[in-house]
């Protein structure tokens, strides 16, 4: 972790021209800061003021190291801030919503008023099932509108979701409807991916089994002829929307009611249950779609994340609708049919503000220029990027050829944990290619060395933030200690378990993860999940995966795999245990490599030092291995 690190790589300063990005309504990043510094209360009371309250709140902030409360005894609806704010003024036959399917032409549009409705109908239905405040409702479907209704319906009755990607296997899906006890599955009959039908209610039967927590399975059907239901659990999407009313007030939220639990890869084989509150988690999503990403009245702001992953839950549905914007959504992929499809979209459907991952980048630094050659993308006036460190390559290919050089690249650095982003320059600022950016105004971000002691610039480091936030997770779900964790673990401080360095502006450039996280083309797998996928294969005794470099998806999976008794190394066999990772946790989780070994390093007390797995297999030197078994 320590040593000298390279940042020449951070030598260029791109100086985005001042139009079209006018530049951000914070003002300059040094007076925005310093006016957080100075009353970091004051200042979020201020954001907070600009959103709907049903009471107001007694205090702002209360601390106790580490268990954070935000606008104390405040109460609020976060659906009346997305919806009824914009849905009952001169905003009602504003688009709220596109969403565009995979093949051209399919489309639907919802204004704030109708989907205002759509939410309030289907919170009646779940209501009609018996879901009230408190309960969990696990949803796992498609990126279709009904995805975004299911979410603000629960939050309109103060419901729990519990959002699992829809790309996730029956056995990751079991896993996260057990540990919530969800008490309802939202879902659909299929997803559509490549032209090809991912049949999603299949691999909730599967992942039902044994989980007596569940009462109903709402299927919205989407082929024809419609898919057979056949269990009195399961019931019809439109049926349930038929017999329910339109009208459902918001239920009454205090600020720390829970809002989402939305699950993350652990060290352990268990993933975390990261718990949002709906007062903080609010102000946090909105002020940063507001003043991040700049959004005004006639953006159109495509974010390409799924909304079962937090850059979804934060800023395609809850921040953006707070902020009142136009959110464009799309179930294609960006190389189906061609990879000229969302440079497409972003044509067809005059996107200026444009959000995605390094991982999507590189693929299309790949299929070359001519693609987006092939649009016009001059609407961008605002291009985003999330998920792993955007590389200066990918850093400089963006922002000439998909920002045509006049748009600001935000590389913006956060996690499901912070809810909200955290470092990023702002519209305006000074970019440094391979730098996330300095804290934003409202976060207290730092490198420092174990002890929590800042490092010196170029100096590798811990990146923690000292200061609680309104966003921050209240809980991991049913494990305090692991919650505990991130705030006991350097001097107090919050541990995001990044390694970064800082340069002497203060910019912080993110090197990647410090534990046993691999981030795969922007998606976050524990080893430890994908070992115990391995490991429930009949044919295997012991496994260990690292992360190797991947030149598209960033990282890839690698697995070393110790066979049982009786099983012989094979070529069938590597391609049954892909397979068979696959079917358990996704399709992400699929390792590229699988080596059979006889041993495994291994420390003392027994566990897999994957970090010496990994040097060599780079060919590097492992560093301390000290506790290594003889
Ligand atoms: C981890 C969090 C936040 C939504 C997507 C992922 C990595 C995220 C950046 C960035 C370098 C980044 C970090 C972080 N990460 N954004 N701009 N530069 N690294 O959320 O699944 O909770 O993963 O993603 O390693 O800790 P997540």
């Amino acid at each position: 972790m320590d040593g000298n690190v390279d940042v020449k790589r951070g030598e260029r300063v791109v100086r985005p021209p001042p139009s079209p990005g006018e530049g951000s309504r914070l003002g300059d990043w040094e007076t925005a800061y310093a006016r957080y510094r100075e009353d970091p209360e004051g200042f979020w009371a201020a954001v907070a003021g600009e959103l709907e309250w049903f009471r107001p709140w007694d205090r702002v902030r209360e601390w106790r190291h580490p268990y954070a409360r935000w606008f104390v005894n405040g109460a609020l609806n976060i659906t009346h801030n997305c919806l009824d704010r914009h849905a009952s003024g001169d905003h009602r036959n504003k688009v709220a919503l596109i969403w565009r399917g995979e093949e051209e032409g399919d489309e639907q549009v919802l204004t704030y008023r109708q989907l205002h409705r759509e939410v309030m109908r289907f919170a009646n239905a779940l209501k009609n099932l018996g879901v009230g405040k408190g309960d969990t409702v696990c949803i796992y479907m498609p990126l279709v509108p009904e995805q975004i209704v299911a979410m603000l319906a629960c939050a309109r009755i103060g419901a729990v979701h519990s959002i699992v990607f829809g790309g996730f296997g029956a056995s990751a899906l079991h896993a996260r409807i057990r540990d919530a006890k969800a008490k309802i599955i939202v879902t659909a009959d299929v997803g559509y991916r490549r032209g090809k039908r991912v049949a999603l209610k299949t691999i909730v039967d599967e992942a039902v089994v044994n989980a007596p927590s569940v009462e109903r399975i709402i299927v919205l059907r989407r082929t024809r002829p419609e898919l057979e239901l056949y269990s009195e659990l399961e019931v019809d999407y439109e049926e349930c929307m038929a017999a329910a009313d339109a009208f459902c007030p918001p239920e009454v939220m205090d600020a720390e009611d829970p809002l989402f639990i939305l699950y993350t890869s652990g060290t352990t084989g268990t993933p975390k249950g990261i718990v949002h509150t709906c007062g903080g988690y609010m102000v946090g999503a909105y002020y940063t779609s507001q003043y991040v990403f700049d959004m005004r009245e006639n953006d159109v702001y495509w974010c390409t994340a799924d909304p079962g992953w937090i850059t979804g839950h934060s800023y395609i549905v809850y921040g953006p609708l707070a902020a009142g914007a136009t959110v464009l959504i799309t179930e294609t992929v960006p190389d189906h049919p061609d990879p000229g499809v969302w440079w497409r979209i972003i044509e067809d459907f005059g996107v200026t503000i444009f959000y995605t991952a390094p991982t999507a980048i590189r693929m299309f630094m790949k299929f070359g220029e001519e693609w987006p050659k092939r649009s016009s993308l001059d609407s961008l006036r605002l291009i985003g990027s999330v998920g792993e460190p955007l590389n200066p390559e990918a850093f400089e290919w963006y922002y000439r050829v998909i920002g045509g050089s006049a748009c600001p690249v935000l590389d913006t650095w956060w996690q499901t944990e912070t809810g909200m982003h955290m470092i990023t320059t702002l519209a305006g600022e000074p970019m440094k290619p391979g730098f996330a950016g300095r804290p934003i105004p409202g976060v207290a971000a730092d490198v420092v060395d174990r002890e929590g002691n800042p490092v010196q610039p170029g100096v590798g480091g811990l990146l923690v933030i000292t200061e609680p936030w309104p966003a921050m997770m209240r809980a991991v779900h049913n494990n305090d200690e692991r919650y505990r964790q991130y705030w006991t673990t350097v001097n107090g401080y919050y541990t995001a378990g990044d390694l970064a360095v800082k340069d002497e502006d203060g910019y912080i450039m993110v090197l990647g993860r410090a534990d046993d996280i691999i981030i795969v083309a922007g998606h976050n797998l524990g080893t430890a999940e994908v070992e115990s996928a391995l490991v429930s294969h009949e044919a295997v005794a012991e496994a260990a995966v690292i992360g190797i470099p991947d030149a598209l998806k960033g990282q890839a999976v690698k697995a070393f795999v110790i066979l049982r008794l009786g099983h012989a190394p094979s070529e069938k066999l590597k391609s049954d245990l892909v397979y068979h990772v696959r079917m358990s946790i996704g399709p992400i989780a699929m390792p590229s490599a699988i080596e059979f070994v006889e041993s495994l390093p291994k420390t003392r007390s027994g566990k897999i030092m994957r970090r010496v797995l990994k040097a060599q297999e780079m060919g590097i030197d492992p560093g301390d291995i000290s506790t290594l078994e003889e």
